[in-house]
């Protein structure tokens, strides 16, 4: 009989398909027999396969786990997610199958929200391209109106989604740069027990009237078969001249010919995207170097920190499944969870 282990389960097979932090992944095989395999990586795939046959819990992100490869896992009771988005995985095979599927909501949100509010200020002040300006010594006169950007206090910031991250921004927005706040969402927030800070600085609005009436739009939703594609020529054509849009959710929640049109023809001034309906963005994309988007590689949460406490809640996730406790954090399946 082996010993007792974190968790207090017998040790099981667990598939690691994105590194972990050293710590987290001592923590997983002081508890079980561990199988590192990425199968993005050289020479990795074979080994993925092998072990994804016998493995009990998968742990990683950002690799879509389909149906097909669900069905060469037979032996898998829990999928824990190093993201809070869980658009990499089929949830109604996974809820068929019983299998748990757990994620990290909450450690990132601040995080995602600086990155967000970071993009909408680089995007308004064009401080990627003018810091290139510099660094290859184009600043040789005080710039000209060409090269001048947009305010971002005191402008009306347009969420679509507000749920944690939503709510984050919210407050930078609203409290830190005095921006009146309006937001789509399935439905309205109660501000008074969730965020009194933002009342009557932040209101519930319909979509349209959301686009139409602000200057800077920011997506912070869920990428679902409701929220694909959501963002078209008639969503970009509502929107206000001169308007930024910043895309921190997912790619393929726009419909990125649209957004471009938008660019094009108007009534968009420019663009900040964190996000790409294919990651990484392909070197042929028209919106790599198009010279009013701002393009960032993914990196909502991606600072030392927050990216180790994501490890380690998916970590103590996929632990307490295998122990057959209740995960501190269960993507609850009953349709998105907006974050
Ligand atoms: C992840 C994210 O890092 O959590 C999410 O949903 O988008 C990011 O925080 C990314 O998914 C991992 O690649």
């Amino acid at each position: 009989m082996s010993a007792p282990t974190e968790g207090g389960a017998r040790r099981q097979r667990v598939l690691v398909f994105r590194a972990l932090p050293p710590d987290q992944l001592a923590r997983l095989q002081a508890a079980h027999e561990v199988t590192v395999a990425d199968p993005r990586q050289p020479g990795q795939a074979q080994a993925f396969e092998a072990a994804l046959a016998q493995a009990d819990g998968l742990i990683g992100s950002s690799y879509p786990i389909t149906p097909d490869l669900l069905a060469r896992a037979p032996r898998l009771k829990v999928i824990s997610s190093i993201s809070v988005g869980v658009d990499n995985y089929p949830l109604a095979a996974l809820q068929q199958r019983g299998i748990l599927l757990c994620h990290t909501p909450g450690v990132l949100t601040e995080t995602t929200a600086d990155t967000i509010f970071a993009l909408i200020l680089a995007t308004s002040r064009r401080l990627v391209e003018l810091a290139n300006h510099v660094r290859e010594g184009h600043w040789q006169r005080n710039i000209g109106e060409d090269l001048f950007g947009r305010d971002v206090h005191g402008k009306t910031l347009g969420l679509v989604g507000f749920g944690r991250i939503g709510q984050a921004l919210a407050r930078r927005a609203a409290l830190g740069f005095g921006m009146p706040v309006l937001y789509h969402a399935r439905r309205a927030v109660d501000l008074s027990a969730q965020a009194p800070e933002l009342q009557g600085r932040v209101r519930h609005a319909p979509l349209d009237e959301v686009l139409a009436g602000s200057d800077v739009v920011a997506l912070v939703l869920p990428l679902s078969e409701h929220t694909r594609g959501l963002m078209g020529p008639r969503e970009f054509g509502l929107m206000k001249p001169g308007a930024i849009f910043v895309n921190g959710a997912r790619g393929a929640i726009v419909q990125e010919a649209a957004l471009l049109q938008a660019l094009e023809s108007g009534p968009l001034w420019a663009a900040g995207l964190d996000v790409f309906a294919t990651e990484p963005l392909p070197l042929d994309s028209p919106l790599r170097g198009h010279p009013r988007i701002t393009a960032l590689p993914h990196i909502g949460s991606a600072t030392l920190e927050t990216r180790h406490a994501m490890a380690v809640l998916a970590t103590s996730n996929l632990l307490q499944a295998l122990a057959g406790e209740r995960p501190q954090a269960v993507y609850s399946g009953a349709g998105p969870v907006a974050d």
